[in-house]
């Protein structure tokens, strides 16, 4: 067991979280949110995404939101793309990181993007082509990598394919998306081990879902296979409109609890968090979803 020192975490709250929740907040609160985030010592969030705004209603102002925060020094900014017109919508506006989607799961790839696996990837060929040419960054996402909310189970060499496939096209970072969460921390591990067997642990992250409550227990077994990124949201907020079932992403600041309570650096400020986290409960008018945040008085 090797853990790592630190591990970098990817805030995906303003884009995984706000794509699925009932309340549509405004641009104004949105920006807000990213600012207050960029003041807490995270050097990657995912700020949006150019996704249709017929198919997520809750990001139709992902130029507005992305023209309007404040952009700090050493901090990236990730945007969700689906499709070139995804791409230059974000480019428009001066995205310098883009991220890219597919699944392990044709099933949940027809119901979330209306394509295969294989066409998905096509679409990817020249957003990366483009992005090469525009000293943009690229990540990738593989979904569904422990389940299928359509299909049920998911074969760990489909993962290995799709995750292999993204890292060889460009990709320098791959994302393991537990769509539903429904692993548990021995597939989880079994699933990363197959994956770093094809590309570089320094390339993976992981995404974990919380819908079972087996996020930090599944990230805990992933970070003793040695990955050091681990995407989460502020307030455990969120999940995938595509995916039935799918609660929200794990909670950044019981990630940040964890691992900073372990002697891994993260480099966030957690009581700059949990007042993030709380405020952005207030706006979305429910209870946080993160355990330390209601702890904390
Ligand atoms: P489609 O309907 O097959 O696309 O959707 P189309 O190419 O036929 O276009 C239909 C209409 O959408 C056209 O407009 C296009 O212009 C427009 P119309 O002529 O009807 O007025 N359109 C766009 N508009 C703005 N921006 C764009 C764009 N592209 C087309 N980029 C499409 C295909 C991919 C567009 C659609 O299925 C889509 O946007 N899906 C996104 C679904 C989504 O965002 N899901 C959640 C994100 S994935 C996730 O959460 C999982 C993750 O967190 C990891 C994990 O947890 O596992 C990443
Ligand atoms: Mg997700």
């Amino acid at each position: 067991m090797s853990l790592p020192a630190q591990v970098r975490i990817v805030e995906v709250g303003p884009r995984d979280g706000l794509q699925n929740e009932k309340t549509i907040i405004a641009a104004a609160d949105k920006i807000e949110l990213i600012n207050r985030l960029s003041d807490t010592g995270l050097r990657s969030i995912e700020a949006t995404s150019f996704v249709s705004p017929k198919w997520v209603p809750q990001l139709a102002d992902a130029a507005e939101v992305y023209a309007g925060i404040r952009r700090r020094d050493g901090v990236a900014y990730p945007v969700l793309v689906p499709n070139l017109q995804g791409y230059e919508r974000a480019r428009a506006v001066g995205a310098t990181e883009v991220a890219v989607f597919s699944a392990a799961s044709e099933a949940f790839n027809r119901k979330n993007i209306n394509a295969s696996i294989d066409e998905s990837i096509e679409r990817f060929l020249p957003i990366l082509e483009r992005a090469a040419a525009d000293g943009v960054k690229v990540r990738g996402y593989v979904s569904t990598v422990l389940g299928c909310p359509y299909q049920g189970e998911v074969a760990v060499a489909d993962v290995v394919r799709v995750a292999r496939r993204m890292h060889t096209l460009g990709c320098y970072e791959v994302s393991l998306g537990d769509t539903i969460g429904i692993g548990t921390p021995g597939k989880a591990r079994a699933m990363l081990r197959a994956v770093a067997g094809e590309v570089p642990m320094a390339a993976l992250a992981v995404h974990f879902h919380d819908t079972r409550g087996q996020a930090l227990a599944n990230i805990l077994a992933c970070l003793e296979e040695g990955v050091a990124v681990v995407d989460a949201a502020i307030s455990g907020t969120g999940g995938c409109p595509y995916a039935p079932g799918a609660s929200g992403n794990v909670a950044s600041e019981d990630v940040v609890y964890m691992l900073e309570g372990m002697g891994i650096g993260t480099g966030v400020d957690l009581a700059k968090l949990v007042d993030t986290g709380r405020w952005l409960a207030s706006r979305l008018g429910r209870a946080s979803g993160s355990k330390v945040t209601l702890a904390a008085h």
